[in-house]
């Protein structure tokens, strides 16, 4: 059959996703941030299949997803007390680790790094695949290179129909941003992207945890999540602060706006999408994608959108934000 012309079925089927899998195939999983592209994380060959579907360069590396802290720690060569600490608080949960990794891990996986970013995933469809699986699986987001995260099945559908077998529908992700990514930088636990799990909850936990302080860009192999654009509408789209004013700029344009909070009378000029009446970030975080993915679809000139307050999972909101806006 013709790799690229495939029939792509959305279903529930577990028996017929474990079989794929351990024939080397790549399958869409749902995960609690946003559902994975994933393969045998430990095969080369799979590996190499994920980045061609994904068309994603070489040189940024994949997360590798398993079950609990045991079977994680067959993965890595070293298990620190902050990574303890960590993996004890938020796992299963959408924060991956970057740590220094052992022998059984290939060097495709983690383009030539000597370390692997490893998650323990908390969705039950995925949590029950990885109980059944021999392996681990290595999982990007299902999106194409640079596009908007999927996080629901219909998203993976519209964007790599005909490329995969199969897509593991388990409902839209109940966080909708993806994992938060922690490693070491010299002997201090930084954040390399920011994410589901916000630098609050974080330091709760490890108190002298930093931001990473340089941006690394996509050449460089530690760069987690930190490409200047991605996540990105092919829609145009301008951060403002005023939303309706701006509005009065593009008179000619289609329009279409991402807004927070209640009071930006928008409610009747073009297409807008509400990220949480309430101002409650926890839930735009969850719908945040979905309405970029729904705005992306209707036909406009330009999308404006807003940032949020930069607090809890308004930083990484707006991290998404702002490299949505790049183009
Ligand atoms: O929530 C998530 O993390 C989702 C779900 C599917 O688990 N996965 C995800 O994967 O967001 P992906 O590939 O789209 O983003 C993973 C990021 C990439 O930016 C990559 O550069 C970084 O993690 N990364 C992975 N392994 C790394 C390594 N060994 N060293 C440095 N960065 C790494
Ligand atoms: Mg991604």
């Amino acid at each position: 059959m013709d790799p690229k012309n495939l029939e792509t079925v959305i279903g529930t089927d577990l028996e017929k996703v474990i079989a794929l899998l351990l024939e080397d195939q790549v399958v869409a999983i749902p995960t609690e941030t946003v559902y994975g592209l994933a393969g045998h994380a430990l095969k080369p060959e799979v590996i190499r299949k994920i980045y061609e579907i994904k068309q994603r360069p070489g040189h940024n590396p994949l997360i590798l997803h398993t079950l609990n802290v045991e079977t994680a720690q067959q993965f890595v060569r070293e298990w620190p007390e902050w990574a303890e600490k960590l993996a004890a608080a938020f796992w299963p949960g959408p924060l991956t680790l970057l740590l220094p990794k052992s022998d059984v891990v290939p060097s495709e996986l983690t383009s030539g790094s000597d370390r692997v970013a490893i998650r323990v995933p908390a969705h039950a469809l995925t949590r029950t695949l990885l109980e059944r699986l021999p392996f681990p699986l290595a999982a990007p987001s299902a999106n194409p290179f640079t596009y908007i995260s999927p996080t629901t099945a219909e998203h993976v559908y519209r964007q790599l129909a005909g490329k995969i077998p199969y897509i593991l529908d388990g409902g839209p992700c109940a966080k909708g941003l993806e994992s938060t990514i922690v490693g070491m930088q010299g002997s201090v636990p930084v954040v390399y992207r920011s994410g589901a799990v916000s630098l609050e909850a974080l330091r709760r936990i490890l108190s002298h945890i930093q931001t990473a302080t340089m941006e690394h860009h996509a050449d460089q192999p530690v760069a987690p999540g930190m490409m200047k654009k991605h996540y990105s509408p092919r829609t145009p789209l301008i951060l403002c602060k005023n939303l309706k004013e701006e509005a009065t700029k593009f008179p000619e344009r289609k329009l279409g706006f991402l807004v927070f909070g209640s009071g930006t009378g928008l409610e009747n000029s073009g297409v807008v999408q509400q990220l949480s009446l309430a101002g409650d970030l926890e839930e735009a975080a969850t719908g945040l994608y979905a309405a970029l993915h729904a705005l992306d679809g209707a036909g406009l000139d330009l999308i404006l959108a807003e940032l949020l307050p930069e607090k809890g999972l308004g930083l990484a909101i707006n991290d998404r934000l702002r490299r949505a806006a790049e183009n």
